[in-house]
């Protein structure tokens, strides 16, 4: 056996110890981490429909990965010049993306911590490019998610999400008066199925928003959407104005005010 099919055996090794795998990674060797993933060669795919709409050379760039998973996107980006940091609450995930790093010795380039979303919400500073994918309709608190997200897009965001069949959008009326709810059933109101139990054999998938809410609730959070490059996936950047939602954001997050009574 030769030193190349020692370390092949190793590789092979360290992919069954870390499974399952969600992402699946084509590792220097040519092996991959889930070849056999039900929604195909993921992420990749997506990846095609985003690489085009971002810069090549991305060098002295920040990057905020959310929900980084294995870490595909976090070592294209990096490959790409960027320096990444990608967050996930899930440790599981994280060995896998700390060691897929050390393979494709991506290590310098990306730094993985240990951090739920809203955790965000206490870090202090903003990123030029932020990833805000398949992570969404995971949460209870949506809003308030996209409320902290928004606040660390110096640059550009790359959000996508689940949705359901969505029809064609309406323009928000600046009003709907009490008497005319019935405008709330029309099928092209913005509408988000709430999840009770478990979608799709996951019971972390709480919300499936069509795809005008997902466009109502970005601009809603004081996002600019600049491109659709795919199904479900848009480019967004933050709006000039200030958040309108900042004390209820300060709130939430206990960043303001001490209760006394
Ligand atoms: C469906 S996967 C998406 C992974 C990757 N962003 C992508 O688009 O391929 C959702 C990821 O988000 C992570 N996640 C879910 N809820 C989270 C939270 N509250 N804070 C941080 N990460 C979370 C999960 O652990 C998982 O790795």
């Amino acid at each position: 056996m030769g030193v190349g099919d020692a370390a092949s055996g190793e590789v092979a090794r360290r992919i069954v110890e870390l499974a399952p795998w969600f992402h699946n990674l084509h590792l220097p060797d040519g092996s991959q981490t889930a070849p056999d993933h039900p929604l195909g060669d993921f992420p990749s795919f997506k990846w095609k429909q985003i690489a085009p709409s971002l810069p090549d050379d991305i060098s002295g760039w920040s990057v905020l990965d959310i929900g980084c998973n294995a870490g595909f996107y976090s070592f294209e980006l990096a490959r790409r010049g960027g320096s990444v940091l990608a967050i996930d609450h899930d440790e599981h995930y994280l060995n896998q993306a700390r060691w897929a790093a050390s393979v494709f010795g991506l290590e310098d380039r990306v730094e993985f911590a240990r951090l739920g979303i809203y955790d965000l919400a206490h870090l202090d500073r903003s990123f030029d490019l932020v990833l805000f994918m398949g992570v969404l309709y995971h949460l209870r608190h949506p809003l308030l998610a996209l409320d902290i997200v928004r606040e660390k897009v110096g640059g550009m965001l790359v959000f996508q999400t689940l949705t359901m069949p969505s029809h064609e959008a309406i323009a928000p009326p600046d009003d709907v008066p009490f008497e005319e709810r019935e405008l709330l059933l029309r099928p092209e109101w913005p509408k988000m199925a709430f999840v009770e139990r478990s979608f799709a054999g996951d019971p972390t998938n709480w919300w499936v928003p069509d795809s005008s809410c997902v466009e109502a609730m970005l601009r809603s959070a004081g996002l600019e959407i600049e491109a659709s490059p795919g199904h479900e996936i848009y480019l967004c950047r933050r709006a000039a104005d200030a958040s309108p939602h900042q004390q209820e954001l300060d709130a939430a997050t206990r960043r303001s005010t001490s209760v006394s009574r």
